[in-house]
């Protein structure tokens, strides 16, 4: 395999850099191809490093080094050593001014990391070291400078010149350019810059922070997306508004900026006083927008707005920290959303998740701890794991310490680190500070790669009236940890009565109550927690609120699974218990299906799922997620070898099964939640059509028989006046291929083409479809018109959903891993970042069946062998194959 050279960073190498810079002019004179950017550092070294006589060594990639000067004489480029990666100078004094000139090339900037040019936008994005392909520098997250940026640019192209910080000056040039002046009074990491130049129109609003101080807030579209941002703003207000409320955080600046752009590698980034979004995460209106759009734009909005406090006011020291901004500011989001809308169904999407791609991450190859400690491309680390299992660790702290308590921890944070680039270690100890605990074994959660399991045992001794439960944690081991250590964690429980109520207040017990809930600390290996003056044997509501990311091994009945399901006070466990019946359910049906058996459908299943929908709770979202599935990128965890035809036949059956028995409940559900006309974007209106989506979604199952339900689709379709009706009808139909689906595709495709967001939608749901002609759709859609690998929403839509889909990715030909192993290394030296994405579907190879194994290795080792290939790709394709030692 190629790429033997690459280094892996580690972090017992850390060392605190051994010059500072304090102050940095940056001068750009912005074109698309030849920009000169001119930066001028006030350099010293560093009191605090461990040596203090070496020479100067910084970053740079893909630049043209094209002037040096120090303390104003020129230095001839010959006098100092400039590789592919780095600009060493001997010789330096202790303090000195550093003036480095370098020429960029930002429309030949194809992996959207540094200058580029987006749709005719001058953008950057610096996280984690782009900013090394601007210009040389300390290119580290423990380097503080202050900002001055000028940008020089042609008028008529980009009217709008930003940077981040306060304009303090702006005038006209000769020769038609003109030219802006920043100033960012914060100090702040290089991959916080950002500059922004083009075309653009701002949308305009003001928010008064709780001391009364005047913020402008801003956000810059193009033209023609200028009323697609009401939305945003209004999110962005509820955003810095709880943070004051929640957190006592206020902003900042006198100025928020906000600009959308249509290629992005991510979803958005925190600059400085200057975010930068995906479009995606910007834009929506009722016509083109669907409720998961509006309130993932909210989210998003949210992170990154938090992210002024808890990344940028507070940042970390080095990139193994990455979670201490990350995992925080995902849990500060999440709280948030679930303040904002339905506390229960945010919970739910947030596990759901967690389950599908954290937990498959950690059970793979590429399984690494909260807090990594080695690393060949850091942008390979921007992972579920740093962000959602980082949110889960932080989400521990909260309900151990309890809400108070975390929030003085949290100011205590905030009071001792402002200003400075911490660890996470520094973060547990101003908790653990704060709270007066030891949370010692609390942090192997940082260090410590894969998911718990829990086994529960419970004792009823009906003559005390005494109930035991047991609890055993036992982690498997992940490449480079065989042996794993106990962690401390907060279990909530509940105990229900006969007739559903919470039995918690009756008991005599030594655990805190909170609510209706107990917290019992796990921290050993195994513990016994012991109820007295218990009533009744009670049924166990276990791990409320998935109070810790674990995987419980199943031990209840799967009536008490019902019980669960119908009566507890815990929404969240009540979804849990539909969703573990119906795996269990599922893997039963495929365990018959293996062994040539026929499949049926579990009784008490049939009759929970019943009563569900013949009485749907008040929150319909509720109802609608516990009527779904779990996906098949779910269940593929359990099995030892995943046979993927198999697993989608018996999931297939349960879901036709059900559809078929409970077709009457199912349409009169759809009936009775018909949404209002006009759009709004309530928890009633965006259950009623998430519900009416369900209910389709198993409806059309039945239309071979009974076309009038293939009819509902389309008049859904056609009649729905938002954009969440319409994709609810045509995911339905996506499942039933034939005249009506390809007659209602091509409508929407005549009406959207011209808008980029939507048509992601539609490239999104024929490569999810389980139909049998998807292959055939995809191959032909990657050269439809819209179609454009240098798009990542584009490439996400079509070939990341289509490495999603499980069975046909699978497909025992292997023509769904050419496919896509294909434009990986079409991708890989346009944008090695994205392609190192669309690996993931192969990284867990080795659990498929052997005809599977040996096309997917064969793969792989081809991918690696590629002339060229990125540090990226290779990271991740030399793990994959790594020998797991057993
Ligand atoms: N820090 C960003 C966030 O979480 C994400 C991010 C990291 C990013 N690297 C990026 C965004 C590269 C775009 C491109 O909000
Ligand atoms: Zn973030």
């Amino acid at each position: 395999m190629n790429g033997q050279n690459f280094q892996p960073i580690r972090l017992i190498d850390y060392r605190p850099p051994e010059f500072l810079i304090d102050e940095l002019l940056l001068t750009f004179r912005l074109k698309q191809r030849g920009t000169l950017v001119q930066a001028s550092s006030m350099i010293r070294r560093n009191p605090s490093a461990d040596r203090r006589n070496g020479p100067l060594r910084l970053c740079g990639e893909q630049l043209q080094l094209v002037e040096l000067r120090l303390d104003d004489r020129r230095i001839s480029l010959q006098d100092v050593c400039v590789t592919d990666w780095e600009l060493i100078i001997e010789n330096v004094p202790d303090v000195f001014k550093l003036q480095i000139t370098t020429r960029v090339d930002p429309e030949d900037n194809t992996a959207l990391s540094g200058l580029y040019r987006s749709s005719a936008i001058y953008c950057t994005q610096c996280e984690a070291e782009g900013f090394r392909r601007i210009t040389y520098f300390l290119d580290r997250p423990d380097v503080l400078a202050r900002y001055t940026t000028r940008i020089e640019a042609p008028q008529e192209e980009c009217p709008v010149l930003l940077a981040n910080g306060n304009l303090v000056a702006a005038g006209e040039m000769d020769d038609g350019f003109h030219f802006a002046e920043w100033q960012d009074p914060f100090p702040k990491p290089s991959y916080l810059f950002a500059l922004v130049a083009g075309d653009l129109v701002k949308i305009e609003d003001e928010f008064v922070t709780a001391s009364g101080r005047r913020v402008t807030l801003q956000i810059y579209v193009h033209e023609r997306n200028r009323n697609k941002c009401k939305h945003a703003m209004v999110s962005l207000k509820k955003a810095m508004r709880w943070d004051e409320q929640v957190y006592g955080r206020e902003y900042d600046l006198d100025q928020y900026m906000i600009v959308a752009v249509d290629d992005f590698n991510m979803g958005a980034m925190e600059n400085k006083g200057l975010n930068l979004f995906n479009a995606k995460y910007v834009l929506a209106d009722p016509r083109s927008a669907t409720d998961q759009d509006y309130l993932a734009i909210e989210g998003v909005i949210a992170h990154e707005y938090f992210h002024n406090w808890t990344g940028n006011r507070i940042t970390c020291r080095d990139w193994f920290q990455l979670s201490l901004k990350e995992g925080l500011t995902v849990f500060r989001d999440q709280q948030f959303s679930a303040d904002m809308n339905s506390a229960a169904v945010q919970r739910i999407e947030d596990v759901r998740l967690l389950r599908q791609f954290q937990f498959r991450e950690d059970a793979g190859p590429m399984a690494h701890p909260v807090r990594p400690d080695q690393y060949l491309e850091i942008n390979n680390f921007y992972t579920v794991t740093i962000y959602n299992k980082g949110a889960e660790v932080i989400r521990m702290l909260h309900t151990l310490l309890g809400p108070e308590t975390f929030r003085r921890g949290m100011d205590l944070y905030f009071q001792r680190h402002d200003g400075q680039a911490v660890t996470c270690d520094d973060f547990v100890a101003a908790l653990a500070d704060a709270a007066d605990r030891d949370l010692t074994r609390f942090k192997h959660w940082y260090v410590q790669a894969g998911t718990p399991r829990l086994t529960v045992t419970e004792q009823w001794d009906e003559r005390h009236c005494t109930y035991v439960v047991t609890v055993a944690q036992a982690t498997p081991a992940t490449p480079g940890q065989p042996d794993k250590l106990p962690l401390h964690l907060p279990l909530l429980v509940g105990l229900l009565g006969s007739d559903g109520g919470d039995l918690a207040a009756r008991v005599s017990c030594p655990y805190e109550r909170r609510g209706n809930d107990l917290l019992l600390e796990l921290k050993e290996v195994q513990q016994d927690f012991v109820f007295r003056e218990v009533p009744e044997k009670p049924v166990l509501s276990f791990l409320r609120g998935f109070s810790a990311p674990v995987i419980v091994n199943p031990f209840q009945s799967r009536e008490e699974a019902a019980f669960v399901m119908q009566h507890d006070s815990d929404l969240f466990n009540r979804w849990d218990a539909a969703f573990s019946l119906a795996e269990a359910v599922i893997l039963e049906c495929l365990a018959k299906l293996v062994a040539a058996e026929t499949m049926e459908l579990d009784p008490v299943y049939l009759e929970a799922i019943h009563y569900l929908v013949g009485h749907p709770t008040d929150d319909r979202s509720l109802t609608a997620l516990a009527l779904q599935l779990p996906a098949e990128n779910h269940l593929l965890q359990a099995l030892k070898q995943i046979d993927p035809v198999a697993l989608h036949e018996a999931r297939r059956f349960v879901k036709q099964e059900l559809a078929g028995r409970l077709a009457d409940g199912l349409l009169n559900l759809y009936h009775d939640n018909e949404p209002s006309a006009t759009y709004r974007l309530t928890g009633d209106q965006v259950g009623r059509r998430s519900l009416r989506a369900v209910c389709l979604d198993y409806l059309v199952l039945l239309g071979e028989e009974q076309q009038d339900l293939l009819e509902l689709c389309a008049h859904q379709y056609r009649q729905g006046g938002t954009m969440t009706e319409k994709i609810g009808a045509l995911s339905a139909l996506a499942q039933v291929p034939g005249a009506l689906r390809d007659e209602i595709f091509d409508h929407f495709e005549n009406q959207w083409r011209s808008d980029p967001l939507v048509m992601d939608k539609w490239f999104a749901l024929q490569a999810a479809s389980p139909a049998a002609d998807t292959y055939d759709r995809v191959k032909k859609l990657l050269d439809h018109p819209a179609f454009s690998l240098k798009n990542p929403n584009k490439v996400r839509s079509l070939l990341g959903v289509f490495g999603q889909n499980h069975v046909h990715f699978h497909h025992e030909s292997g023509r769904g891993y050419r496919l896509l192993a294909d434009r990986i290394c079409q991708l890989d030296p346009l944008n090695p970042q994205l392609a190192a994405r669309l690996m993931q579907p192969f990284v867990t190879w080795r659990r498929y069946t052997k005809d599977r194994r040996q096309l997917m290795e064969q793969i792989l080792q081809e991918i690696g062998g590629q002339a060229g290939i990125s540090r990226d790709v290779y990271e991740i394709v030399s793990k994959s194959l790594a020998p797991t030692g057993d």
